[in-house]
């Protein structure tokens, strides 16, 4: 049976359209029923009704407060029978209420190795702290922002005439490795959650470390 996952956005979609590339390349071993935007006519939205992914804009700015914009979230999730949700670039913290429903199956990817720079602004917060590594993780969302299991990550150097958006540009190539990686280990069955960490059945292991600068 093929996992039934949606994909909650805000804005670009970048990270979405490499979901869709890999369902479309048959190596998701998901499918993406439902694509949800938390803002209107962003182009992530175009994204999936280029792919006829059916599409839905709950705008958050139509809701009282958090848990009634959650609870209209949650419903559209289960009238769709959603199984897991992928949070693809959605710019909406979520509260404790809605992860406890979703424990384990709402998977986020950010752009640092984790829990190094949690929050906006990762790469020039990486250039600023003088590391040699950053890069980007997906890992399962706890109520804390950017916290919770990894399950992959993908390390990428800083280079010495890099700024904010050369960076960013790396790094994003990276994302859209990992994200459709991790979702096809999830649908494979392959990832476990064991004491607050994540196992992977049959994980490849890296090659030769990376030492950055190399000389
Ligand atoms: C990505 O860098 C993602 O890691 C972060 O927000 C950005 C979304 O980009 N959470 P896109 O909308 O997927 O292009």
């Amino acid at each position: 049976m093929v996992l039934k996952i949606a994909v909650l956005i805000s804005g670009r979609g970048s990270n979405l359209q490499s979901l869709i590339d890999a369902q479309e390349a048959g190596s998701l071993s998901a499918k993406i029923v439902l694509v949800i935007s938390n803002v209107p006519d962003v182009m992530g939205l175009e994204r999936a009704r280029n792919a006829g992914i059916p599409i839905k804009t709950i705008n958050h700015k139509n809701f009282a407060d958090r848990e009634t914009f959650e609870n209209a979230l949650h419903t559209a999730l289960t009238d769709d029978n959603i199984e897991y949700v992928c949070l693809a670039g959605f710019m909406r913290l979520l509260t404790d209420n809605f992860v406890k429903k979703w424990i384990d199956r709402l998977v986020n990817i950010h752009p640092s190795l984790l829990p190094s720079f949690k929050g906006l602004d990762t790469h020039e917060r990486a250039l600023n702290a003088g590391v040699k590594f950053t890069g980007c993780t997906v890992h399962f969302v706890r109520p804390e922002m950017d916290d919770g299991p990894v399950i992959l990550q993908a390390a990428v150097p800083i280079l010495p005439d890099d700024d904010a958006s050369s960076l960013a540009a790396r790094v994003l190539t990276q994302e859209h490795v990992i994200f459709p990686l991790a979702i096809k280990m999830i649908a494979e069955g392959r990832v476990l959650v064991e004491n607050g960490r994540v196992k992977i059945k049959g994980a490849g292991m890296p090659g030769d470390p990376i030492i950055n600068p190399s000389g």
